[in-house]
């Protein structure tokens, strides 16, 4: 069985037979539900883009838990001086380590280093999309057209990323059976009504809204 647990802005721990972290930003989230020495084995850390709020903790973990780093080229290079394992990937590119397929798709956004993706990860016969912070793109019909997620992290704080109305159109894009909303509700800035969304979705897909630290399984 595959569990997914929302920690709270972008970070999502998935958890089946590898251990996958996205966008760990633990330290400093007013959001997330405990502290980083809560967060156990972890196998992978997707990081989708060089921001504060997305690299997060994903180093001091890789470093503290042996997880290998999967990255925009920029970020894992930066990583590996530092003594991280890191698989580097871009834009369009797939990749497979121990039964785990990363699938880096694009975002519209901005980012200090390299630039910003999205992920598709292929485990346990399960599809996950996490579109990273992004903006409403017609390359998500794409997305849709090649992956057909069972399951997407879909950001919906509006100002950084996309907003209600937008959000729920990359859900109709992207052609998703279940949306869970993030980047939202962290801070002031982006506050949203997770509700709002789901009522803009309607019966495009089944959203799941979940409160920091609580867990979904597929
Ligand atoms: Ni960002
Ligand atoms: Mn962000």
């Amino acid at each position: 069985m595959l569990k997914v647990i929302w920690l709270g802005h972008s970070a999502v721990k998935i958890s089946g037979s590898k251990t996958v972290l996205i966008d760990p930003f633990i330290s400093g989230n007013p959001a997330a539900p405990y502290g980083v020495d809560k967060i156990g084995h972890v196998d992978f850390v997707f990081v989708t883009h060089y921001h504060g709020d997305h690299v997060g903790d994903a180093f001091a973990i890789c470093k503290k838990t042996g997880a290998t780093l999967v990255a925009i080229h920029e970020i894992a290079v930066e990583a590996q001086e530092q003594g991280i394992t890191a698989e580097g990937m871009n834009i369009g590119g797939t990749i497979a380590v121990a039964g785990v397929k990363f699938n880096m798709v694009p975002a519209l956004h901005s980012a200090e280093k390299g630039t910003p993706a999205g992920v598709v990860i292929d485990i346990d016969g399960q599809r996950i999309y996490h579109a990273g912070d992004t903006g409403l793109t017609y390359d998500m019909k794409l997305i849709g057209e090649f992956f057909k997620p069972d399951l997407s992290f879909i950001p919906i704080g509006d100002r950084y990323t996309m907003g209600i109305e937008s959000a729920a159109r990359a859900v109709e894009f992207v052609q998703t059976r279940r949306v869970i909303p993030i980047h939202y509700n962290t801070f002031a800035l982006i506050d949203n009504d997770p509700q709002a969304f789901k009522a803009r979705v309607g019966s495009l897909a089944e959203v799941i809204i979940l409160k920091p630290g609580e867990e979904y399984a597929l």
